[in-house]
């Protein structure tokens, strides 16, 4: 019996126990009488007993009036070898049934109330296969890692059309036990994001066994060089495009929902997208942008360098009217709005973050999203909170190779990308804040675009997206799943209502004059109370699927996979030339 919660007292037994215990007494003699007597008849002399009486011939046998022979013997050892076997496979099964396996956790029992095999199929080792037949996938491997059926042990995987939301608190094991796996087990192109180093570590050197790696360091929060760059204007082709590049700076430097004079910011918002679209169409580099905020007037810029002038030239005449407009604004409405907009480009003047978005002449290759998305490269996009919305420019790169995904998936076959790609974005709500995040959601798994997105709770997911946007994440995704460490009031309880209720039989005791008596009646319950969730326990999370009914998996540590040594080798040597470097030495 698995040990369960510390809060559930166990219900009085019931009045069958001795019946049924004397039930099986009887059964098991009755077998043995069986076996007796069927061997007997094997023997020579069994006519000398002068019936066939199965209670003559036991009687016989056990009275010694019927020497046993030796064909006998072996018969009888054998078949009471082969009922021992199959009666300790039953017995086996059982308890995996139970989840009473070496490993099991003090909730597994809730397991028998949620998905079984017969929902989880198309999760399961034959499913995966046939569903990643059916994309004409089979190269990338075998979908995406989820877990483990709890009891079977058997591994879960998600379809390569399916988008995930993953909830779980701090050091639940949402890097080591979903997003490893789910970076080392696709041989097509990962793009990953993270605000710390351990993800990087743990698969860089699998992952570099398959194709390039680029590590994304804008904050030097893990210490990369900046041996590539990527230019966030060569993702604007035009206003459309260059608006959602102003979006993604304006959310990262400020919270959903955070209130800001709306003139000001729809004002500032549209004369951004003006500077970037003028820079972009102009070929010049980002930190032109950074000039021109600081410089609304335009003093003693060449005429030509203008981005007024820029954006007329190129074809753009009522752009370059209405940011000419905003120039002649009066000084303090001017102010204004370029007050706003520099809040939010103060990275594009950190010097520190130059190397990463300027060309500075040398060989370094540009980072090209659309050759990324067919190759078997890997993309790490590490940053986080602070530093002057630097987190833009990871979040601009994530967008730019998932756009260019979706546009190079509909143009293969079926409209989705041959080989998959993997979007790991552990960290979301701190490093991807593109609001158009939870939009794409929808359609991505169709066009071959795999999205995991980690939360550590739900508010950090409207802190990100807001509530209107986590809501469209969480009811788009295809796979969601929660895990342990989380305490929301609103969201436990509408989990633990999707989780849903089973019935339970009851049992209540009472004494009466001639003994105790046992009633029993059933009753409806909620399968994972609000408190349950709160209190999940390590290496477990509920994986609520579309179309089947929720279900308790086993996390699985990347320690439990065949690659575990190569992936404790590469944590070994990043984490110690990372040590190296910081002291100062070479790398
Ligand atoms: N099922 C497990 N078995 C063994 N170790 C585990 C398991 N789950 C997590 N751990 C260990 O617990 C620690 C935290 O795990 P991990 O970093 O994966 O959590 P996380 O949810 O990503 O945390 P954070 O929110 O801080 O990023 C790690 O050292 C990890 O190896
Ligand atoms: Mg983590």
């Amino acid at each position: 019996m698995s040990p369960r919660e510390a809060h559930r007292r166990a219900q009085p037994g019931t009045n069958e126990g001795p019946a049924l215990f004397m039930l099986a007494v009887i059964a098991l003699l009755f077998v043995v009488a069986l076996l007796i007597w069927g061997t007997a008849m094997l023997n020579s002399k069994v006519g000398d007993l002068g019936s066939s009486n199965p209670f003559v011939v036991v009687g016989g046998v056990l009275s010694g009036k019927l020497a046993p022979e030796p064909l006998q013997i072996i018969v009888l050892v054998v078949a009471s070898l082969v009922l021992a076997v199959l009666a300790a496979g039953i017995v086996v099964g059982a308890i995996r049934q139970r989840g009473d396996t070496g490993d099991a956790s003090p909730v597994d029992y809730k397991a028998r109330s949620m998905a079984q095999t017969r929902h989880l199929r198309g999760l399961l080792p034959k499913g995966a296969a046939k569903d990643v037949k059916r994309l004409k996938a089979e190269h990338t491997g075998l979908g995406s890692p989820l877990g483990a059926q709890v009891g079977t042990g058997k591994p879960l995987r998600a379809s390569y059309e399916w988008v995930q939301i993953w909830l779980m608190g701090p050091r639940a094991g949402k890097t080591s036990c979903v997003c490893v796996p789910q970076i080392l087990e696709t041989a097509g192109p990962v793009t990953t994001t993270s605000n710390k180093r351990d993800i990087v570590d743990l698969t860089r050197g699998p992952r570099s066994m398959k194709g390039n790696v680029y590590v994304h360091d804008v904050q030097n929060i893990i210490g990369e060089p900046p041996t590539w760059w990527w230019n966030p204007l060569s993702f604007v082709v035009d206003y459309e495009s260059a608006a959602k590049l102003t979006d993604i700076f304006i959310t990262s430097s400020t919270e959903a929902g955070a209130t800001q004079d709306a003139y000001f910011k729809g004002a500032a918002k549209e004369t951004l997208t003006r500077l970037f679209l003028a820079a972009a169409v102009a070929g010049r580099p980002i930190t032109d942008v950074f000039e021109w905020a600081n410089n609304p007037k335009d003093e003693k810029v060449a005429p030509e360098l203008t981005p007024v002038y820029i954006l007329r030239t190129h074809g753009y005449e009522s752009q370059a009217r209405a940011l000419d407009r905003t120039k002649q604004l009066p000084d303090k409405q001017r102010e204004g709005v370029y007050d706003n907009l520099r809040t939010w480009i103060t990275v594009l003047g950190n010097e520190k973050v130059l190397p990463w978005i300027v060309d500075d002449g040398t060989t370094r290759p540009h980072f090209n999203p659309e050759k990324f998305v067919t190759s078997t490269s890997t993309l790490y996009g590490i940053s986080k909170e602070g530093d002057g919305s630097a987190r833009a420019i990871t979040g601009a790169l994530t967008m730019a190779v998932l756009t260019a995904a979706e546009r190079i998936g509909s143009r293969q076959l079926g409209g989705r990308l041959t080989t998959p790609l993997m979007a790991v974005l552990d960290e979301a709500a701190n490093v991807c804040r593109w609001k158009d995040l939870p939009d794409v959601y929808s359609h991505y798994g169709s066009r071959g675009i795999i999205i995991s997105s980690f939360f550590q709770s739900w508010s950090q997911g409207v802190e990100a997206y807001g509530e209107n946007g986590m809501q469209k994440l969480w009811s788009a995704a295809n796979i969601r799943a929660i895990g342990k460490g989380l305490s929301e009031k609103e969201f436990l309880p509408f989990a633990s209502s999707l989780i849903g209720d089973h019935d339970v039989v009851k049992r209540s005791s009472s004494a009466q004059k001639n003994g105790r008596s046992v009633t029993t009646s059933v009753q409806r319950e909620r399968i994972f109370e609000t408190s349950d969730l709160a209190a999940l326990p390590d290496g477990r999370a509920i994986l609520m699927a579309s179309g089947m009914p929720a279900a308790l998996i086993k996390l699985t540590h990347w320690g439990e996979k065949d690659y575990g040594e190569l992936v404790m080798q590469s944590q070994d040597y990043y984490e110690k030339k990372a040590v190296r470097m910081s002291a100062g030495g070479v790398s």
